[in-house]
């Protein structure tokens, strides 16, 4: 278990204030100055040897992302950073904590990483149903400004820096990072087509870089405590600690700050309770938000919980939002419950998505209620593979990935269904195994 001493949101349950009074006490804000002294390209070296990799989903290297940045900005075509505070992925909750009792991390950390970039200001983009945290970040943000922490000669460090907070509408798709620029633009947020990358051209044709709200936020405790200190968590390429969201059949669901790599035993027993009604009724687990494919009990149990422990398993660590479900769960509904979220949320600019997610909808639909024909599960799982890859964003991939999942560990429960309501006899599959 993390102990106190090596936690870095420190309140992320709200005890305390959130304010810069508070904050200060924390830590937060302690001789910034110094930290940016040793110049942009040693703290992106810094970051770097933490092995700190992106807390938004896809777990890209943040230091190696940083280093993409033009080092010398042309004056008419300044650099940006864009900090990522969407966190639509249903299960996802472990930024609105941060926002709301921890934002002067993130705002520190704001100005660190774009003096690394050499970025002339950052823009958190905040989801719009966030409507307390965004008044709490804008109130953070005026403190900041009026202590000269933000601003010009920004902590005395004679960096002219501001941050802009920026309030989303309520759509999941501005949560891709290409998406929200065009949504910062003032545009309908719909993913642009890459090449180009925002490194190269990204708000307003600036090069730019997306960050989620923690991969930010964890900085300067990085560079306080050292790089060493954060890799020492974790296993090799999966180091660091990070904020675990539990949901779900668990005795006590929590956000939670923990060591990489954790078990899932050990995540849930220490720190949730353990599972409804115990371990033998533990069904399945979706390890990162909904996006990711599910792992039945038995393969997760004692699985470490990092980005590549749950890639071997076919799944994936995402926001680690770990949704539990036990026995009592209709897992076919559930999934179908999030083919209606994927097709609700499809900006409709690519056809497989646009079309595709609606129709996997509908045969989710039929399979939860046994009216569809067994042969349907082979259609259906060829059409999430046309899906996946095919789009311009990851949407697609993140409708089709859930279905999958249930096909691969669940088809026998599919067919069951299936079969008892045309009147009974054995699955095509059970005779096998008969
Ligand atoms: C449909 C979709 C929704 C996304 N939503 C979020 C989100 O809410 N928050 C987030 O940080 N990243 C989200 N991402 C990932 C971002 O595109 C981007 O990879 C991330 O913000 C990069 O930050 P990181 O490198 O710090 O992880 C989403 C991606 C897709 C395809
Ligand atoms: S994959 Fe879906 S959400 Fe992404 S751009 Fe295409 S239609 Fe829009």
């Amino acid at each position: 278990m993390l102990a106190d001493k090596d936690r870095i949101f420190t309140n992320v349950y709200g005890f305390q204030p959130w304010n810069l009074a508070a904050a200060q006490k924390r830590g937060d804000w302690d001789n910034t100055k110094a930290l940016m002294a040793i110049g942009q390209d040693a703290i992106i070296d810094k970051v770097k040897a933490s092995g700190l990799r992106g807390r938004g989903g896809a777990g890209f290297p943040t230091g190696m992302k940083w280093s993409f940045m033009p080092k010398e900005p042309k004056p008419d075509r300044p650099n940006f950073l864009v900090i990522n505070a969407d966190e639509s992925e249903p299960g996802s909750c472990k930024d609105r904590e941060i926002i709301r009792h921890d934002p002067h991390k993130l705002i520190e950390g704001a100005l660190i990483a774009g003096f690394a970039m050499r970025a002339r200001a950052a823009y958190i983009y905040i989801r719009g149903e966030y409507i307390r945290e965004a008044e709490t970040l804008f109130a953070a943000v005026a403190e900041a400004y009026d202590k000269g922490l933000l601003g010009k000669n920004a902590c005395g460090s004679g960096y002219d820096f501001d941050v802009f907070v920026h309030r989303g509408a309520g759509a999941y798709i501005c949560g891709e990072e290409t998406a929200m620029l065009e949504s910062l633009e003032g545009k309908k947020g719909q993913p642009r087509l890459k090449p180009p990358f925002p490194a190269g051209a990204g708000l307003y044709g600036c090069p730019t870089t997306v960050n989620n709200v923690e991969s930010i936020a964890v900085v300067p405790t990085i560079l306080r405590r050292g790089p060493e200190w954060f890799a020492s968590f974790g296993r090799e390429k999966n180091e660091g600690t990070k904020l675990f969201q539990i949901s779900g059949h668990v005795n006590k669901p929590c956000v939670v700050e923990e060591a990489m790599s954790i078990s899932f035993r050990e995540l849930i027993e220490v720190h949730c309770g353990g599972i409804r009604g115990g371990w033998d009724n533990l069904l399945a687990v979706i390890p990162g938000g909904s996006s990711v494919p599910l792992v039945p009990a038995a393969e997760i149990m004692d699985a470490p919980m990092d980005f590549d422990g749950l890639k071997a398993l076919g799944s994936g660590l995402g926001t680690a939002a770990v949704i539990v479900m036990d026995k009592s769960t209709d897992i076919v509904r559930a999934i179908s419950r999030l083919s209606y979220f994927y097709k609700h949320e499809s900006c409709g600019q690519c056809t497989p998505c646009r079309e595709g997610t609606g129709w996997m909808w509908r045969v989710m639909e039929r399979m939860r209620t046994g009216d569809a024909d067994v042969s349907e599960i082979d259609t259906l799982y060829q059409v999430t593979k046309q899906i996946e890859g095919h789009t311009i964003c990851a949407l697609g991939d993140a409708a089709a990935w859930p279905i999958q999942g249930l096909i691969k560990h669940f088809r026998p429960e599919m067919e069951r269904r299936i079969i008892e309501k045309q009147g009974g006899g054995l699955s095509p599959m059970m005779e096998a195994a008969e």
